[in-house]
Order: structure tokens, then sequence, then C-alpha cells
């Protein structure tokens, strides 16, 4: 693994010839499209799932190991968050290794919980383990407001005490009872910082109306194999039965893949009307994804429980996506299913109902001949015959996914497009990947 800790916008100095000035030029990919992408490619593991279990890790007490961990900034910014607890961390060739017995410092700064929000869920495992954590709040982010309400009223109901003062939060709990928590909305955070939180508590929680993703299941199975007994996850209703601090050990856990990721290779695929097998998926994450994709004119044959082959020979159809909570349409393969159905033939509607403010690509998209007009929560996406390249910037991990499927679709032009570092943030080499498909993308 070799990204940065922290990683700014990435630049590189270029002499301006006759001035002998320099100016920054902003790292950025450069992508002529228009070959269909054609082979095979190995789905990474998912980053929303190892980066709670990196945080899990805390509730051990002991020494843990995570294998398939995919190559991400994030991955590496998650690592300091837990070093700056007093935690020994070693990242390296795609395995994380946690060694929780010595925390020395319950805080998660500002300056690493603002650059990245999932560093939030500290939270519970911190209470659980120590009963205080002093956590930064995240704030809101470019796709939107984020709160955390519905964290801090199920910590509440566990006993803590939560206080939200100069920016923090600070939660102090001598000792969190069960209880029965209903989340207004089944949030993914608040599902996973509950049921961490839970783990040592005394007697039994149960979260109801709990979010269902599948990283949330990955997550529960790890602490259990460190000693935690969590049921239910996965479903609406998620059953913890507190034991204690004294009964967790360290575990060896591997992380599922990257359904996102996968995701984001198969509308890569469509987009260019490739051929693409994908392997170390799991297929049956991606229902409701694949259904969209057949709608859309693809064939999608899932090979074996690992192995799925997206085909596109015969053009794009429109169709309308709706995003919700897993199992349905995720918000996190929206904006690049937006990208795919600018050339589709016919005219979309895409509702996002996850985030305020998710149609952050729609601008850009815009900028290479889409043409879509955005009305509240839906985007009215008229397919276009093609799109041409442009310069773009991403404002977000996803939005900047679509962008780069966009590029290589793009039967005219180049495209460049900037803002990397949130592509880094979630995508595991993903040019070099393109690239062993046949893209022409390169980075400079
Ligand atoms: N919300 C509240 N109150 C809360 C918590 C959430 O109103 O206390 C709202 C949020 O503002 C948002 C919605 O509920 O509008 C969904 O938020 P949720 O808590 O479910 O999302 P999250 O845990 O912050 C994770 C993923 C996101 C993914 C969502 C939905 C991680 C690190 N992040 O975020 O992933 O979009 O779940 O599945 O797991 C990404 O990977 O690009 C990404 C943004």
């Amino acid at each position: 693994m070799s990204k940065p800790v922290m990683q700014k916008v990435e630049s590189k100095q270029l002499e301006v010839a006759d001035k002998g000035q320099t100016v920054e030029a902003e790292e950025r990919l450069i992508i002529r499209g228009g070959k269909p992408l054609t082979g095979s490619v190995k789905i990474a593991g998912a980053k929303n799932s190892v980066l709670k279990m990196m945080a899990a890790a805390i509730l051990s007490g002991d020494v843990c190991v995570l294998k398939n961990v995919p190559d991400l900034t994030d991955v590496h910014m998650m690592a300091e968050v837990i070093r700056q607890l007093g935690a020994k961390v070693t990242v390296a060739d795609n395995e994380v290794t946690i060694d929780t017995t010595n925390l020395t410092n319950f805080e998660a700064s500002y300056e690493l919980v603002s650059q990245f929000r999932a560093s939030f869920v500290v939270l519970g495992p911190l209470l659980a383990r120590a009963g205080q954590a002093k956590v930064a709040l995240p704030g809101g982010c470019a796709i939107g407001e984020r709160r955390i309400d519905l964290h801090e009223r199920g910590l509440k109901l566990l006993g803590a005490e939560i206080n939200i003062e100069h920016g923090y939060v600070n939660a102090k709990a001598a000792r969190l009872i069960g209880s029965r928590i209903y989340l207004d909305k089944p949030s993914h955070g608040a599902t996973e910082n509950i049921m961490m939180a839970a783990v040592n508590a005394e007697g039994q929680t149960i979260i109801e109306n709990a979010a269902q993703e599948p990283e949330i299941v990955d997550l529960a199975e790890f602490i259990n194999a460190m000693g935690g007994k969590i049921s239910g996850a996965g479903t609406y209703q998620i059953v913890i039965d507190g034991v204690s601090t004294a009964d967790m050990h360290g575990a060896v856990a591997s992380t599922m893949p990257d359904r996102l990721e996968a995701g984001t290779f198969m509308f890569a695929a469509i987009a260019t009307q490739g051929d693409v097998l994908l392997e170390g998926v799991d297929a049956h994450l991606l229902y409701s994804v694949i259904s969209k994709m057949s709608d859309m004119g693809a064939e999608v044959s899932i090979l074996a429980p690992d192995s799925i082959r997206v085909r596109a020979r015969n053009g794009i159809r429109a169709t309308d996506i709706t995003t919700q909570p897993y199992p349905g349409f995720p918000t996190d393969l929206q904006a690049q299913a937006m990208a795919v159905l600018s050339i589709a033939e016919g005219t979309s509607i895409v509702t996002e109902t996850i985030y305020e403010n998710r149609f952050m690509q729609v601008a850009e998209l815009r900028r290479m001949g889409a043409d879509i007009v955005v009305t509240g929560n839906s985007a009215v996406v008229k397919g276009m015959p093609k799109l041409m390249g442009a310069e773009v910037r991403s404002s977000d991990l996803r939005a900047s996914a679509a962008l780069v499927i966009a590029g290589l679709a793009a039967a005219q032009g180049v495209t460049e497009v900037t803002g990397l570092h949130h592509l880094d943030r979630g995508y595991d080499h993903l040019e070099s990947k393109l690239r062993s498909l046949g893209a022409d993308i390169y980075r400079r």
C-alpha cells in the first residue's frame, strides 16, 4: 500500500518557460473514450465495510487482523484515527493489523474527522470499551447535511450522557444498559454506532428499523468473532446481547467484496458497450442494480456466486431509477447510472431520496454534452446520441466515478478529470484496472 495518509489535492510543479515561475498543475485523469471495455477484473474489499471493522477492533482490547483490505486513502486515514487513540496499526499488502491492547486517548480530532466522516464510527466502540469518547462532529459535505441526531438519540437511550460542545461530541457512560431503539430512518452509520456501543451494555439491545446494508452484516460477524453476541444484522431488527469487555478478544476476518466498485465497473462496461467479467464479487448483493441494468438492455449473467458477466451490444435504453436504502437501488451508484442514461435512447427520471444534494455530477456531465434537468430531488435525463470529452471536476467520490464512466463512453475528444482525491478515497487502483480492460486512461 503506497498512498499517503492525508492526501491533499495532488499537484505537480510545472515550469512556466518564459518567466521561470512555477504554477501548480493539479493531477488529473486523461481519458480517450469510445473503446469498449473487455476482459476480466477482480473486485477489491469493501470500503464501507473495512472502515467500520477497523473501528470495531477497538472493542477487542487485543490484536485483530483484517484481510482483503482495499488500497484506499480512507483506510490509511482510519489507521491514523485509531493510532491517535494509542493503538498500534500496520497497513500493508491488503492486510491491516490493529493492536488495541493499550488505548491512551479517547479523542478523534477535527483535523481527521472533518476530512473523512466515516471516522465518526469510533464513537460507539470507544464508549463500549472505555465509557468515554470525544469525537469531532463531522459536519455536512458536498452531498448533503448528514446529521447525527439518530446516533445521538440511540446512544442516549443506552444511558450515555452526550454533550455537543465546541464542535465535538462528548460522550460518557459509567455503564451502558440495553434498550429498545427505534430509528426514524434506517441510517447505516447510526445502526453501526449503536450496535457497537451496545456490544458491552448490560442486557439486551434491540435496534428497530435498522439499516440492512450488507456491510453491517460483515461488521456484526466480525464483532461476533471477537466475542460479541449480535443477531439479525442484515434485517430491520438487530438484537445485541451484551457481553463483558473481559470476554472480548482478537479475531481475524476478511472484508466482503465491494458491491459499489463492482456496480461502477458494470456501468462502465454498459456505457462503453463492452463485455466484462467481474470476479470476487457477491452477486446476490447486486440484484436491484442488475435489474436496472437489464432494463437498460444489458445482458447480465451470474456465472457463479462470485462472478458476474455484463455485456452490452445493442445500445442503451432509458429507465427510471429511484435510490432507496438497501436492498433498494443504492445512492452510491446513482451518479454512475446517470452517466450511462445520459447516452440512452429515450428519457429517464433519476430520483435521489437519501441525500439532499447528490446531483453534483450533473453540471459536469452537461459540460460533456449531456441533457439533464434537475427539479427538486429528481433529474430528467434526456439521452443523447453521444458525449464529448471535456475538462471536468469531481465533487465527491461517486460523482468522480460517474465522470470517469462518461469519459470512457465519450465518442469524441479527450476528457480530463480533476479532484482525484475524492476518487482515491474509495477506488482501489481504478485506472490500472480500467487499463487492463482496454481503456485509454492515465494519470498525469
Ligand atoms: N441521517 C440523519 N440523521 C442521522 C444519520 C443520518 O438524518 O443521525 C441522514 C443523512 O443525513 C443522510 C441519510 O440519513 O441523508 C443516510 O445516512 P446514513 O447514516 O444511512 O449514511 P452514512 O452511514 O453516513 C453510509 C456510507 C455512504 C452511503 C450511506 C447510505 C460509509 C462510510 N458511508 O453513510 O457511502 O451513501 O451509508 O448507504 O459507510 C460512499 O461510499 O460514497 C458513501 C457516501
